[in-house]
Parts: structure tokens; C-alpha cells; sequence
């Protein structure tokens, strides 16, 4: 049987190393991207609910497995912005990534949210990245061009949230 996996929503200060270890793995981020993902986990740990940014994290064997960071837009009616969700490279491919995200959709149409985006660059090695937003049922609308960089576009995926 495989092993249980158990979602939470408090996160500890432990989350900072877990955090920065599953998104260094990943092998997808800079290390300045990486000190930015933690950056979250310690603005959420200092301020709380204030800080804006929602966690959901996935325990699997008494070690964090994946995790997901969202929070409502300023200034929009409902509309969310999914900032990270990431995977333990071991355990890709399993359902958790999808996971997080449909318990992520829930809880933010259990809030009245409308919308959730998601952006991401246009590089090839984030093709399965876009892959996996579009098997979410995300869809694309819209591109910045050379926005990251030259020849690398920021891509941005919308979904409308049921309620
Ligand atoms: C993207 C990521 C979160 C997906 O997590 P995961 O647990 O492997 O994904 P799942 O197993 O839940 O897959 C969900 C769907 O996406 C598809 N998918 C997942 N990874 C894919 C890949 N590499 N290529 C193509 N499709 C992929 C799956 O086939 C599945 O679709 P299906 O159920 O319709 O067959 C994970 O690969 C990851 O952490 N990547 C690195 C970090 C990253 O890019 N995060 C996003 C930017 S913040």
C-alpha cells in the first residue's frame, strides 16, 4: 500500500528547510528563486494570515513531499495567484502535484474566489511545468514577451473556479 499521504495548512518553521529543499531539487529554479520561495515560508511565520500567502503542505512518511503557496490578488474580487507548487523529485508523477492544486482550487472557491493564475516562463525546460498546468485544466491567456529575459517569455494560465 502506499504510503498516506496527510495535507496541512500550519507551517513551521521546519517548512523553511523542507521548502528549500524540495525546490532546490526540483532542479527547475535559480538560487535566487529558491531564497525567494523561502522568503514566503518566513513571511507567513512572522505574520500569519496578514502575510498573504496561503501554504498547503503534503506529509508523506513524517517528511514534507510536496507543497503549494497561493494567496488572493490585492486589489481583485477573488482573483488568486498560485505562486508555487512543488513536488519531491522521488515522488513526481504520482498524483500529488494535482492534488495540491485541486485542494488549493477548493479552498479558494470556499472563500468566494473566482479565479486562480498561474505564470510561468515559456523556456523549454518548463515544458512539462506547462504540461502539468494544462492537464490542471488551466488554460493560457496570456504571454509578455521577453519578459524573464530575451527569448524567454512569461506565460500566464488562468482556470475559473466553480463554487
Ligand atoms: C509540476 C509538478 C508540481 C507536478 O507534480 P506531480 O506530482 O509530478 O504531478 P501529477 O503526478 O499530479 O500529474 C498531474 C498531471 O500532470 C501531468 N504531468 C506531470 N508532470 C508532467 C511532465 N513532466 N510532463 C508531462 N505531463 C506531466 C501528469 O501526466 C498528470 O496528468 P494526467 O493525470 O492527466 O495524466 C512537479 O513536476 C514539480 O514539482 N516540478 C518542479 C517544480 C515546478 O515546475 N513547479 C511549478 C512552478 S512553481
Amino acid at each position: 500500500m502506499p504510503p498516506e499521504v496527510c495535507l496541512r495548512e500550519a507551517v513551521h518553521p521546519s517548512d523553511r528547510d523542507a521548502v528549500r529543499r524540495i525546490v532546490t531539487d526540483s532542479g527547475f529554479f535559480t538560487a535566487a528563486e529558491v531564497d525567494v520561495a523561502v522568503e514566503l515560508v518566513d513571511e507567513r511565520l512572522a505574520k500569519g494570515e496578514a502575510s498573504g500567502y496561503e501554504f498547503l503542505f503534503a506529509d508523506q512518511d513524517g517528511a514534507v513531499a510536496g507543497y503549494a503557496c497561493y494567496g488572493e490578488i490585492a486589489c481583485t474580487v477573488g482573483s488568486y495567484d498560485l505562486y508555487w507548487v512543488a513536488v519531491d523529485p522521488a515522488l513526481q508523477r504520482q498524483g500529488l502535484g494535482r492534488r495540491l492544486v485541486d485542494e488549493v482550487e477548493r479552498r479558494i472557491a470556499e472563500r468566494q474566489g473566482r479565479k486562480a493564475y498561474i505564470e510561468t516562463s515559456s523556456r523549454a525546460l518548463y515544458e512539462p511545468t506547462r504540461q502539468f498546468y494544462l492537464r490542471c485544466g488551466y488554460r493560457e491567456v496570456a504571454r509578455f514577451p521577453d519578459f524573464y529575459a530575451p527569448e524567454d517569455d512569461k506565460v500566464v494560465y488562468e482556470k475559473s473556479l466553480s463554487r
